[in-house]
Order: C-alpha cells, then structure tokens, then sequence
C-alpha cells in the first residue's frame, strides 16, 4: 500500500486531539502521568488520496524518547512499521539513548510488533491501570481479547 509520512505541523493538531478523543479525554496516562498527545512531535501517515491512516507521537526528557502514542488505522500495511522508524530516526537526532514506550497486558498484536521491532521488554509495571483509572476514569477494566487490562508492560530500544 502506498502512502507518505509527515511530521505533524500545527494544522493537523485539531486531528490529533480528535483521535485522542476515541479514547475518552484530551490525555492519555503513562507511568502515573497525563501526557497530552496534541502537544507533543509525531508524525502522520497519508494514502495517495489524503487520507490519514496513521500517527505516532512521542516526547523527548533529556536523554529518553517516549513513543507516546503509535496507531496504524489501515493495519498490516507496514504504517506501524514506518512511523515507528521515523521516531526513531528523530529521537537518534534528538540526542537521545534510549526509546521506550509503554503498552498494555491486552495488546498482543503490540506486544508481537514491538519484539518484532527491536524492542525489549524493560519492565511490566503489575496493576499501574489501577492508578491510571483514578486520573482517568474512562480506562475500561477489560481490554481487548476479553483479558482484564491491568498492566503496563514497559518496551525499550537502546540507540
Ligand atoms: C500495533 C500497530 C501500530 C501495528 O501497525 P501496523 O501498521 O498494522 O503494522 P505493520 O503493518 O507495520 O506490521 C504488522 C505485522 O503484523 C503482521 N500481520 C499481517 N496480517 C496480520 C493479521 N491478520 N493479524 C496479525 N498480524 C498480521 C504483518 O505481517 C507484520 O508482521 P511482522 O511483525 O512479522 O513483520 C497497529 O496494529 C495498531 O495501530 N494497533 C492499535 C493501536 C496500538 O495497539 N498501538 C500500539 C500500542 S501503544
């Protein structure tokens, strides 16, 4: 499938802020904290036709890259695989050593994606979804696949 990718520019904020959204609030919680995807760097990718079928955010901190949010909306067309490239490709500019992220106990296709990507998992932070539902109410208690969501596990990539 043919598309391009984009660093995000003040225009596509507005769009930004509508896929974060979906998932109930302005903010979405990593490690204890509200991040706001709409003010961070990222990039987007488009098909041929202008469509947006993909966005990847992320947030430098001195020497660290959070892939903060990572979403292919046509999936298995190598999208993910693209922007998740592309972040890294700027945290190496950025300066930064390390590239991590957090995804959750439900996720497996993410879980597969990201060892199949060069990442490694740094941690599984047992039941955080417990504190991350008192910041954000809206997190349901069961995820994907019908598997009670309940961890973050912790991925990681050494630059
Ligand atoms: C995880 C995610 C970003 C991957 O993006 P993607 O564009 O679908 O990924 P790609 O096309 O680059 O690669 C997908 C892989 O799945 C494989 N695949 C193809 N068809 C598949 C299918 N029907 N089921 C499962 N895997 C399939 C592809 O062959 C590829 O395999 P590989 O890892 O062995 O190379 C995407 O599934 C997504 O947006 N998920 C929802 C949001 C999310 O979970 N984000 C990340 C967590 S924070």
């Amino acid at each position: 499938m043919d598309f391009i990718v984009k660093p995000l520019i003040e225009q596509d904020k507005g769009w930004v802020l509508e896929v974060v959204r979906r998932w109930g609030d302005d903010f979405i919680i990593t490690r204890g904290r509200k991040v706001y995807p709409a003010q961070l760097a990222g990039f987007l990718a488009e098909s041929p036709d202008g469509e947006k079928i993909g966005l990847a955010t992320y947030e430098v901190i001195g020497d660290q890259c959070e892939m903060v949010t990572l979403d292919a909306f046509k999936k298995f067309s190598g999208v993910g695989t693209v922007l998740t490239e592309k972040v890294e490709e700027a945290a190496i500019a950025a300066g930064c050593k390390r590239l991590w992220l957090i995804t959750t106990n439900d996720n497996l296709d993410g879980i597969r994606f990201y060892q199949r990507r060069g990442f490694t998992i740094a941690a599984v932070h047992v039941n955080a979804l417990e504190h991350s539902r008192k910041l954000k109410p809206v997190i349901p208690l069961i995820g994907q696949h019908g598997i009670p969501l309940r961890d973050e596990i912790e991925f990681e990539m050494w630059l």
